[in-house]
C-alpha cells in the first residue's frame, strides 16, 4: 500500500539515452527545517523553492496545528507566520507525519520544552520505526513520552514545563537526533551542548545562526561540539532551498547506466555533509563532473553532468563518508551492480532503520534481478555484473520507502529486462515530479498498469 492512497506498480525498461537538463525539487532536509524554524520565528519568513512533497507538507500542517499560519503563494513560494519560540499552542488533534521520520522527530524536539501534551503518528512504515533515540535526549529536558513497545509511535510526549538545559553526546550518527536535541534546546534557559563524534548534515546548524541564535561549533578530540544559547527571539528570514542533492542523485546515476546519456542537473548543494554520493561515483570512475562551482547562501553549489559511464569500477566506500551519504547507499549498489568487481559498504548500520531496512530491501530486489550481494549487520557488499549482464525483469517490493522505489526504477533503465516495483505511491514524499522528469529526459518509466 502506498502511503497515501492505492499501491502505484511502476515499470522501467532499456531505452534511449538521457539527455537534457534535470531541475529536481528543492532540498528536503531544508525544507523542513525552513517551516519548523519559521513557525518559531516572530513574523513572515518567506521560503522559495519547497519542495512540495508529503512529508514537507505534513509538516507544514503539523506547524500549523500548534499556531502558526503557513501560506502557499503558488510556483514553490510559501510563507510562514512565526509564533516565535515557546509561542506553540497545544493542538486539539494528533499529529500525522505520514512517513516522514525528519518530521516527526524534529518537530518532537521543538514541543518537547513547551508546556503541552502531543500524541504523534504516521504510516506503517514511520510507525515501526525507532523513537527512543529522540525520547532519551528529551527526556533529559524533562519531557515525559508514552508510546508503543520499542518506543514506537503513535507516541504521546508531555513537553517540559520548566525546561532545563543539557549536554548531550549523541550515540548513533543522526542529523534528525541532533536536530530534536537543539530544537528542545531553544526553549530551554542557558546553554544547551550537542556532541556528535561524527559529523552529520549540519542545516540545523547553519539555518539556526541564519535565524539569529547564538550558537558555536567546535572542534574538539570528543566530536563536534555545538553550544546553542537558549530563548532566543528568532528572526524571520528569506530562504531559497537549494536544489536536493539526494534527489540529483537519481537522474545522475539513471544518466551513468543508459548507453549515450548526458544530463546536466543544474544548482545542486554540494554541502560536505550532503556530497559523498558524487565523490564516491568518480572514485569508481563515473563520467560526472561539477561545472560552475559557486557559493549560494553560504553552501557550496554546483552544476553536476552525468555521461554514460560503462566502465565503472567497483571500490570500497570509506565508512567515514557514510554520513555524508546516508540516503545514496540503495541508488549506489545499483551503479555498482553494473560495475566491475565488488563494492563494499562499511559502517552503514543505520540504513537498517530508515523509511525500510534499506539493506535489506535492495539485497532482495537486487538478488532477484541476479545480483550477488552478502550483508551483515553494519555492511553489505555487492559483486557487479558489468554492463549487459544484469538479468532484471522481475517485481520488486519498495516497501513503503520512496528511494527503494526510485532505485530499482533506476536499475530497471540498465537491466536486461525490465524492472517493476510493487508500489511507487511513496515517491511523492520526497519526489513528486521524479516520473515527469524522468521520461522527460527519455527514460522509459512507466506505471505498469496503463
Ligand atoms: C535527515 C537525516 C537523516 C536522513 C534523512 C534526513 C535530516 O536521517 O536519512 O533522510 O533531514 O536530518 P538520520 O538523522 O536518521 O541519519
Amino acid at each position: 500500500m502506498s502511503s497515501h492512497g492505492d499501491p502505484i506498480p511502476m515499470t522501467s525498461r532499456k531505452g534511449g539515452p538521457l539527455k537534457g537538463e534535470a531541475l529536481v525539487p528543492g532540498d528536503k532536509s531544508i525544507s523542513h527545517r525552513s517551516l519548523i524554524l519559521g513557525a518559531m520565528a516572530v513574523g513572515e519568513t518567506r521560503i522559495s523553492g519547497l519542495l512540495e512533497g508529503d512529508d514537507v507538507l505534513d509538516t507544514g500542517r503539523a506547524m500549523e496545528a500548534f499556531g502558526a499560519e503557513v501560506i502557499n503563494h503558488g510556483g514553490g513560494e510559501w510563507s510562514v507566520h512565526g509564533v516565535g519560540v515557546g509561542g506553540f499552542s497545544e493542538p486539539d488533534q494528533v499529529i500525522d507525519c505520514g512517513n516522514s521520520g525528519t518530521g516527526v522527530r524534529l518537530i518532537m524536539g521543538a514541543v518537547a520544552t513547551s508546556d503541552m501534551t502531543v500524541t504523534f503518528t504516521g504510516d506503517a512504515s514511520l510507525n515501526s520505526r525507532p523513537m527512543g533515540r529522540v525520547t532519551d535526549p528529551l527526556a533529559l529536558f524533562g519531557t515525559q513520552s508514552v508510546g508503543r513497545t520499542g518506543g514506537r509511535l503513535p507516541m504521546t510526549l508531555v513537553g517540559a514545563a520548566a525546561p532545563v538545559p543539557v549536554r548531550y553526546v549523541v550515540p548513533v550518527p543522526s542529523a534528525q537526533v541532533k536536530s530534536a536535541v537543539l530544537l528542545a534546546g531553544l526553549n530551554a534557559p542557558g546553554q544547551t551542548v550537542v556532541i556528535e563524534q561524527e559529523a552529520t548534515r549540519d542545516h540545523t546548524e547553519r539555518m539556526l545562526v541564519g535565524f539569529g541564535a547564538e550558537l558555536t561549533v567546535e572542534e574538539t578530540d570528543e566530536g563536534r561540539v555545538i553550544t546553542l544559547t537558549g530563548q532566543p527571539e528568532l528572526q524571520p528570514q528569506t530562504i531559497a532551498v537549494p536544489r536536493d542533492p539526494s534527489s540529483a542523485a537519481f537522474p545522475v546515476c539513471a544518466a551513468l547506466l543508459s548507453e549515450g546519456s548526458d544530463v546536466l542537473v543544474p544548482n545542486i548543494g554540494l554541502n560536505p555533509t550532503r556530497a559523498g554520493l558524487f565523490y564516491t561515483l568518480q572514485e569508481m570512475g563515473a563520467d560526472l563532473t561539477f561545472e560552475n562551482m559557486r557559493e549560494e547562501g553560504g553552501e557550496p553549489v554546483a552544476d553536476l553532468r552525468a555521461r554514460y559511464s560503462p566502465d565503472m569500477k567497483g571500490i570500497e566506500v570509506p565508512p567515514a563518508r557514510a554520513a555524508s551519504m546516508i540516503d545514496e547507499y540503495p541508488v549506489l549498489s545499483v551503479v555498482a551492480a553494473f560495475a566491475e568487481g565488488q563494492t563494499v559498504m562499511r559502517g552503514v548500520k543505520e540504513l537498517r532503520v530508515k523509511e525500510s531496512d534499506r539493506i535489506d530491501a535492495m539485497a532482495q530486489g537486487l538478488r532477484a534481478a541476479g545480483v550477488e550481494v552478502d550483508e551483515g549487520e553494519d555492511w553489505w557488499i555487492v559483486t557487479g555484473r558489468g554492463f549487459g549482464h544484469v538479468p532484471g525483469g522481475v517485481t520488486v517490493e519498495s516497501r513503503l520507502d520512496h528511494r527503494i522505489a526510485m532505485s530499482f526504477m533506476v536499475m530497471g533503465l540498465a537491466t536486461e529486462a525490465p524492472m517493476t516495483v510493487d508500489d511507487g505511491g511513496p515517491i511523492t514524499t520526497s519526489f513528486p515530479i521524479f516520473e515527469p522528469l524522468m521520461t522527460g529526459l527519455g527514460a522509459a518509466i512507466l506505471r505498469a498498469n496503463r
